[in-house]
This record gives C-alpha cells, structure tokens and sequence, in this order.
C-alpha cells in the first residue's frame, strides 16, 4: 500500500521540472545532450514516510543485468554489487539474463512478484519493455535504468547511462581527422557491431554511419559481434577471407569484440594498429583494451563508462528521502588514443552542439586507472 501511494506521487510528477540531481561518481551530466531515452521529465518519490522501507527494514532491490558477455558487463555488474550492498542498507537480488530478453523480462516479473522495493534494469533492447514497466508501476515499484536506454516506454522514475550516438560521433570524427593526419586518402571500412537491437548499438551505429554519409568513406560490410570475443573473432575471420587485402579500416563496438577480430587478423597475418595496415577502432576503454591502445594494437577507444552502481544508490537514498530525483543522467566518456598526433578533435555532438573533446595518449597509469 505505502509503494502504491509512492508510486501514485512519481506518477503525478512524471512530467514536472528535474528538482534535485544525483550525481555521477563518473562525473554525470544531467545536462548532456538528450539521448532516444526520453525527456526531461521528473520522477517524485513520495514524503519520506511513504518510502519503502522507511522504517529502517533492509530495502530490497532487483537487478536485471544484461549478462556477462564483456570486460565491460563485469564491470558493471561489480560496481553495482558494491554500491547496492549489506552495507548500504540493500538486499540485492542479482539475476544474469545472459543477453537473454525473455529471460529479462521474466526476470523483472518475477522481482514484481516478489514485491521488491525497487527494480534496476539494464535492457539488453531498447523496446518492448512498456507492458512490464506498466505492470511495475501498477505495483507501485520504482524502476531505474542504467548503462542502455528504453526508447518505447517512460514508466521508469530514472536512468543513468551513456550518450552512445555521440560515442559514435566521437569515433567519426577521430577517424577524419586521423585519416587527414596521416595522409590516407581512401578508408575501406570493415563493421562490427554489438547486440542488434540494443541502444548501445543503434546509437553507434548511427553517429558512425552519419560520417560514413558525409565523407564517403567505403563501408564494405557490417556484421554483429553480439558485444563477445568470440562474436569479433568469427566475424573478423569471415572479414579476413572475404575482403583480403581490400581493408584499412575495423571498427568494433566493444574491446571485448576488438580482442577477436585481432586475433583473427593476426592469425591470417594482416597488420594491423599503429604500425599496421589496417586501423583499428573501439569502444569501452576497459583495462585490457587501455591496454592494447598502449601496445599500439588499438588505435583509438572511445570510453563507455561502467561505473553506475553509485548513482543507483544515490537515486535510491534519494528516492528514500521523498527528494526527486533526475530523469536522466550522462556518464562523462573520454577519449583514448595511442599515438600523440593530435590534440584534440571538434565535432557536432547528437544535441547540435560543437565540441571539442580533447585526445588522451594512453600510458600506463591510464591502463591502472581503467576498470
Ligand atoms: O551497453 C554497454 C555495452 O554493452 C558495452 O559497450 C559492451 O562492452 C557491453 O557488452
């Protein structure tokens, strides 16, 4: 009954002014440029006696989590297990849906089921989702959503995440302003993506492509990697076969993926990085990749930040102590290079807005930073 008296007051303040932030721990940004998420719309707890667990019970919170595919995923999945702890007053029920979305949707049921106090949710896709978030707030449970974005539903009271179209803004532009640095007047572009369907690949996909359009650059084939290794090396391998000798270009939508189409390249003995033939390009900047952009093997990685498990906790204390709490939250994303040719890029970020993001040459100490 108090959830459902909660819920009723988040309902009514769904479209109201954002009163009260919620930081991010990787330097957030609520006024970063809107994503496909949604708008600026508030969420409103209710008084902190209404709140669930008010009492001083342990909160209950449970977490849908995509699954384990990448370096990234374990990130993620650490961080969140940290913030969401015994210690911090949480009884966290962790489910791994193994990129699984029915697995995922059941998964979120079965947290309703169990009247949970709240529910995160990472969505392995970006729709689908408006039935079951409807069937959470009939319940009266606060849902946030971290990392990827829901774009066919707004019964979520907060989401903290990336701004992946303008990771793949970011790694267009790189490549222009590379290509002309380094002379190389022809890019053959070899793809591969992550989960199809997920915004962490639609908003990649597209900021990379609107380069692709307006340089002309030749985009000879684009395959899913499904976010794995083994995903990267498989499709690398067909690369390989198929486009032999025709490609100075790999761009690979996570380190994980870059790992394997390396290792396919080098197995069918193209070079490739630095002093290669083929340029390689990647997002996440985990430590593994940091560290293959320091061994030269990575030319450039744009970061997605992992680190959302303390701004669930914020949004969660927050929501405890009847304040509002942001709609959406923006993760800061570096950029990492390997060579120390130039020091900053320009561009138009998905908001409109010109930009210039500065090049950061990795060392050591990055990699150590790295999660
Ligand atoms: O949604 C974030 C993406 O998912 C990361 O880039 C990738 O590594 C993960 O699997």
């Amino acid at each position: 009954m108090k959830k459902k008296v909660l819920a009723t007051i988040m309902a009514a303040a769904m479209s109201l002014t954002m009163l009260v932030g919620c930081g991010s721990e990787g330097g957030g940004d609520a006024t970063a440029p809107e994503t496909d998420a949604g708008g600026e719309a508030t969420a409103e707890a209710g008084d902190a006696g209404e709140a669930p667990a008010a009492d001083g019970d342990v909160i209950t919170v449970g977490f849908a989590q995509v699954g384990h595919e990448s370096d990234w995923r374990t990130a993620s999945t650490t961080s969140v297990k940290a913030a969401l702890s015994n210690e911090n007053g949480i009884d966290l029920q962790f489910v791994d849906c193994d990129n699984d979305s029915a697995a995922q949707l059941e998964a979120v049921r079965n947290f309703i089921e169990q009247d949970v106090d709240y529910i995160v949710i990472d969505p392995i896709v970006s729709t689908g989702w408006d039935t079951v978030l409807t069937e959470a707030d009939d319940a009266g449970i606060p849902v946030i959503v971290i990392d990827r974005t829901i774009d066919d539903s707004d019964k979520y009271v907060s989401w903290v995440g990336s701004e992946f179209t303008n990771e793949g803004l970011a790694a267009g532009a790189w490549l222009k302003a590379y290509a002309e640095a380094k002379g190389i007047k022809e890019l053959n572009i070899l793809e591969i993506t992550g989960t199809t369907g997920s915004s962490a690949e639609i908003g990649r996909t597209k900021g990379f492509h609107q380069y692709i359009d307006s340089e002309g650059w030749n985009l000879l084939d684009s395959q899913t990697g499904d976010f794995t290794q083994e995903g990267g090396q498989t499709v690398m391998e067909s690369y390989c076969k198929s486009y032999a000798g025709k490609f100075n270009v790999v761009i690979c939508q996570n380190d994980n993926e870059a790992f394997g189409a390396i290792d396919a390249m080098k197995a069918a003995g193209v070079s490739y990085g630095v002093d290669g033939d083929v340029i390689v390009i990647s997002f996440d900047a985990c430590t593994a990749g940091l560290q293959k952009v320091l061994d030269k093997e990575i030319n450039a990685d744009f970061q997605c930040n992992p680190l959302q498990g303390p701004d669930c906790l914020k949004i969660i204390q927050a929501l405890q102590g009847g304040q509002t709490v942001e709609k959406q939250t923006f993760m800061e994303e570096p950029w990492f290079v390997s060579e120390d040719i130039l020091k900053d890029i320009s561009y138009k970020n998905n908001s409109g807005k010109d930009v210039t993001e500065p090049l950061i040459v990795v060392d050591a100490a990055k990699v150590d930073e790295a999660y």
